[in-house]
């Protein structure tokens, strides 16, 4: 099985220890949006999108990604992101229609906090600091061991 893993990660590359963490449990090649072509990514059985969340959704470079991708039936992805507000069922949802949309099968789904010192929250030093923490990322460990045994 292939895997490749595309993340954006531009604020406290929160999301970028998250990636590398399933990445090593994978063994999945890890790129950028504005890196890779469409047809690159086709060359994939298992793909993982994750990024940050920006305004409630992942950047917009990951779903522009999506986007220009051609149909992927048959090959399966999984979702992940790093918030202030852990609330994955909102902030996931543009990126799982656009998947589903594409005919990924979607495999699973992760998501943690993650240091967030956007606007106002810098005057207080942030929310969530220390986040992703070593907790978060053996959670993100097991969860890519999973997606392995099934993928
Ligand atoms: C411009 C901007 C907008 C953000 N919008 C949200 C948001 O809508 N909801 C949320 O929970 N967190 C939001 N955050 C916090 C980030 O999702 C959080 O810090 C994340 O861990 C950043 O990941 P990164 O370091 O990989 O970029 C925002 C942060 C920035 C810089």
């Amino acid at each position: 099985m292939r895997a490749l893993i595309v993340y954006v990660s531009i604020h406290h590359k929160n999301t970028e220890k998250v990636a590398k963490a399933m990445a090593d449990v994978l063994n999945a090649d890890l790129s950028k949006p504005w890196k890779i072509k469409p047809e690159e990514v086709m060359e994939y059985d298992l793909v993982g999108f994750g990024s940050g969340i920006y305004w409630w959704r992942h950047h917009w470079a990951l779903l522009k990604l999506v986007e220009d991708l051609p149909r992927m039936e048959g090959k399966k992805a999984f979702i992940f992101s790093t918030a202030g507000m852990n609330i994955p069922w909102y902030n996931h949802r543009a990126l799982k229609k656009r998947l589903k949309e594409k005919g990924f099968e979607i495999v699973g789904e992760f998501s943690c906090r993650g240091w967030d010192t956007n606007g106002w929250l810098s005057r207080i030093g942030g929310i969530n600091r220390g986040h992703p923490n070593e907790r978060d990322l053996e959670r993100a460990r097991r969860f890519a061991e999973r997606i392995r045994m099934i993928a």
